[in-house]
């Protein structure tokens, strides 16, 4: 059973088409980078409750979460309404293996992820531990605008912490900018586009994905990864090459 603490929200940050950094103070247990929490609101009487990734770092006490308000969301549209000072629930133990301890050796990593789950990987990079052992780690991010790029500074900073071993590669679905692919990742996969933008190919011979985020683009990405790569879904008992986390 989870064992649920008031979290106090220190800050929110409102960016376009509703997506929103959510700050909190809780007394949680600690977590491995990647993982995620589960943080719940009384609404007219029920307690709804919804898993949200950590974006920051487990030695960080600003407990940062991001978000987007889905349509119509029950927990979300609540959660955008937030303002600091205000309380929220949130469990004490973290729980997920989109974590780092459960990939198989390999020389690099490459991390895809859409919109909101690029958090996992923020708190993976920023905590800076168990990297050592990969060669290059590739983090591959698509959004639809370039005002969706909320988190850039902040990787861009990694990519200076990390220098030429960590490679970032942007995405934007919905409109043409100079210096990043445009388009869906899985297409751009399947037509070369995202190994020559990187100059690096991705076989099942040296390299792990992490797949974080929107579920169809995990589905059309693992199964050509599979059909295409020769690459498998990684479990305890089966080693592979392919490690995902579905946000709906
Ligand atoms: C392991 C895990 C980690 C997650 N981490 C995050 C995170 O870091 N940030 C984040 O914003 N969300 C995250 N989610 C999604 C989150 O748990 C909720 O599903 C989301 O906030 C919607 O909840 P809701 O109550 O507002 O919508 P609901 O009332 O539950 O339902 C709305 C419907 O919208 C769809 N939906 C759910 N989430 C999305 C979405 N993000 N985009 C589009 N459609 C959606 C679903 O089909 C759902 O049936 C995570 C989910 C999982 C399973
Ligand atoms: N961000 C916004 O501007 C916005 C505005 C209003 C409402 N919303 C709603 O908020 C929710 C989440 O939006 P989001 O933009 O954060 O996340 P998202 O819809 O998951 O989109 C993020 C990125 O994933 C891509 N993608 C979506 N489906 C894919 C698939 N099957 N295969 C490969 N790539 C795929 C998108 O490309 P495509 O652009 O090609 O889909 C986009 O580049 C959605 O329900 C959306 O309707 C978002």
């Amino acid at each position: 059973m989870a064992t649920w603490v008031t979290g106090n929200v220190v800050q929110i940050k409102h960016w376009r088409d509703g997506l929103f950094s959510l700050i909190v103070h809780a007394p949680i247990y600690p977590f491995t980078a990647g993982q995620f929490t589960k943080i719940g609101m009384n609404i007219n009487g029920n307690k709804i409750q919804r898993a949200y990734s950590y974006v920051n770092a487990p030695q960080n006490s600003n407990l940062e979460f991001y978000l987007i308000a889905v349509p119509n969301g029950k927990l979300s549209q609540a959660l955008h309404k937030l303002q600091s000072g205000n309380q929220i629930m949130i469990t004490k133990e973290a729980a997920g293996l989109f974590v780092l301890n459960k990939i198989p050796p390999c020389q690099n990593l490459w991390m895809i992820a859409t919109g909101t789950a690029i958090g996992p990987y923020l708190s993976i990079l920023e905590h800076g531990k168990e990297l050592e052992r990969f060669k290059r780690i590739i983090l591959i991010y698509a959004v639809r605008f370039v005002h969706n790029l909320n988190y850039l500074p902040q990787m861009l900073k990694l990519q200076h912490r990390y220098n030429d071993k960590l490679q970032i590669q942007i995405i934007i679905s919905q409109e043409k900018v100079p210096g990043y692919l445009m388009g869906r990742i899985p297409t751009l996969i399947a037509n070369g586009s995202l190994e020559l933008a990187v100059d690096l190919n991705l076989n099942a011979k040296n390299s792990h994905v992490m797949i974080c985020g929107n579920p169809n683009m995990i589905v059309d990405t693992q199964q050509l990864l599979n059909n295409s790569r020769g690459m498998r879904k990684n479990s305890k008992y089966n080693p592979g090459h392919i490690t995902i986390e579905n946000y709906w």
